[in-house]
């Protein structure tokens, strides 16, 4: 696990950036796996200008996203495909056909699951997933207690993970409470991971994923020790309360 300390959100973005173009270069046909959430908005923002600016294509990338709510129709403003359109794919020259979510409105969202699975495989795989994590370790969303060996996979959303997620809801009631989430295993399965932290209310889980070394189910991201190439991004805030003398392994 690679550690980069930036001193602010806006260089975290940056850097972020820099490493998804740097992929795109290298590969015009990768698939990026996508996240959502108030993390990687400024890194979309990068992405934009840099399209705009330097003419970086995604003619040719796929996309796949980590997940998506159950039962929001699809041009809800919280659903995340409508958050992908509108903090990236619209601005960029993307494929629509090339860009994935999970389908939260399926009749059969189990099928769905077994589906999702499938589509990572025959895309090729994941070159490049960008992660958020959640303030109890979640990734995707993966809640503490998922085996490491779950694929796509209906969640119930916890309480909290809901109490997050309603800043952009009108109320705490209208956050679904399930979510179709790829599995820690889908996630692992990835060639390279890029973590984001940003932020004080993220402080106590960047202490422990980069203090405590210790695999456990209870904090989904101590899975992503068992990946060879993993880069963690974060900013002074998130890295407050980690002791630097405990950090043994940056
Ligand atoms: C979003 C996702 C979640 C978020 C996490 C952090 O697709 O999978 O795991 O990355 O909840 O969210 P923010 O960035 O809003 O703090």
């Amino acid at each position: 696990m690679k550690l980069i300390r930036t001193p602010h959100y806006q260089e975290l973005s940056m850097k972020a950036a820099a490493i998804i173009i740097k992929t795109i270069q290298t590969n015009p046909t990768a698939v990026l796996g996508l996240a959502t959430g108030s993390t990687p908005t400024g890194t979309y923002e990068r992405l934009i200008k840099d399209h705009v600016e330097n003419g970086t294509s995604y003619k040719d990338i796929r996309t796949i996203n980590l997940d998506e709510y159950v039962g929001l129709p699809t041009e809800d403003i919280n659903s995340y495909r409508s958050f992908m359109e509108r903090k990236l794919f619209s601005a960029i020259d993307i494929n629509p056909k090339n860009t994935y979510l999970p389908n939260g409105n399926a009749v059969d969202i189990q099928d769905e699951c077994a589906r999702y699975d499938q589509l990572i495989q025959s895309i090729g795989g994941i070159d490049l997933q960008l992660l958020g994590i959640g303030e109890n370790g979640h990734i995707g969303f993966n809640e503490p207690g998922t085996p490491f060996t779950e694929t796509t996979h209906v969640v119930e959303l916890t309480h909290n993970t809901r109490k997050a997620n309603a800043r952009f809801f009108k109320n705490i009631k209208d956050v679904p409470t399930q979510a179709i989430t790829m599995g820690i295993k889908n996630i692992l399965e990835s060639k390279a991971i890029l973590l984001l932290a940003s932020g004080e209310n993220k402080a106590e889980a960047m202490a422990r994923l980069l203090t405590s070394h210790k695999t456990t189910e209870s904090f989904p991201a101590s899975s992503l020790f068992q990946h060879q190439n993993v880069t963690v991004i974060a900013d002074e805030a998130a890295l407050s309360l980690v002791d630097d003398s405990k950090r043994s392994a940056f």
